[in-house]
């Protein structure tokens, strides 16, 4: 059976508390989009699509940009026990219920050992970045730093996609937005995130080049949105 702690999490503190990377309208919005065990459901199934039934369970893994922790509740659920978060939004990690160790961190300066972890995973973070491509690429550098030579990242960011461009025509439609709670949430998140998220959206080939500098690219898959990422750090 799986025990899932009811107690406030371990975060330990590299930064002050209340930096504001989203603000709390994007927060709310954000909480609202998905109840937490919708959003654990979706990111189990999409851990199994990267394979992650077959990685080691004993494997070290720190998830980027972790928001409230549901990432790290389902790699818990799926027996992986060696689990680390690092996020921006203390009032985000503080929601997280579980065992693994948070950190209140900026990830443009992730304070996190050299060659000490299997898996870094990001879901939805690196587009909050404001100065592109120099924040992607100094990003990239600190995960290439702290994954150890074989080790993977793991990566699912929004993309450009016709879908993707469809999704926010439709969410957009104010009577859309009246009758579904769900596209209401996204096409907030989206308006307060526009500047980020559309300067992201609109230099995919500098994003891709800059991977490439860093990281063996092993997967690239841009459907339905989204980016699915799968690399390996090239280490000096
Ligand atoms: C779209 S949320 C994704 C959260 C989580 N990965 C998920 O899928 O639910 C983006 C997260 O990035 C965090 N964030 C933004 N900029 C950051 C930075 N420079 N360093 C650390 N976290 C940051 C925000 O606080 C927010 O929790």
């Amino acid at each position: 059976m799986i025990m899932e702690q009811s107690s406030t999490p371990e975060i330990v503190r590299h930064v002050a508390a209340g930096q504001l990377c989203c603000d709390p309208e994007w927060e709310a919005a954000y909480k609202r989009f998905e109840t937490p065990e919708q959003e654990i459901a979706k990111f189990i199934a999409r851990l199994k699509r990267f394979g992650f039934d077959s990685l080691d369970r004993q494997s070290r893994i720190v998830e980027i940009f972790c928001g409230r922790g549901n990432g790290l509740v389902a790699l818990q659920r799926m027996g992986f026990g060696n689990l680390e978060g690092v996020d921006l939004s203390d009032s985000l990690l503080e929601e997280y219920r579980g065992p693994a160790r948070l950190h209140l961190a900026d990830c443009l300066d992730l304070p996190l050992d050299e060659n000490a972890y299997d898996v870094v995973i990001v879901q939805g973070g690196l587009h909050h970045l404001p100065d592109m491509p120099g924040d992607l690429e100094r990003s990239l550098v600190g995960v290439r730093r702290i994954l150890r030579p074989g080790g993977r990242f793991y990566v699912i960011e929004p993309w450009k996609t016709p879908f993707l461009v469809f999704a926010h025509a439709v969410t957009e439609l104010s009577v859309m937005r009246k009758l579904y709670a769900k596209g209401d949430a996204l096409a907030v998140m989206t308006e307060r995130e526009r500047v980020t998220y559309e300067q992201w959206l609109g230099i995919p080939g500098p994003i891709r080049e800059t991977f490439d500098r860093y990281f063996h690219v092993e997967s690239w898959k841009t459907t339905w949105g989204k980016l699915a990422a799968i690399a390996s750090p090239i280490k000096k």
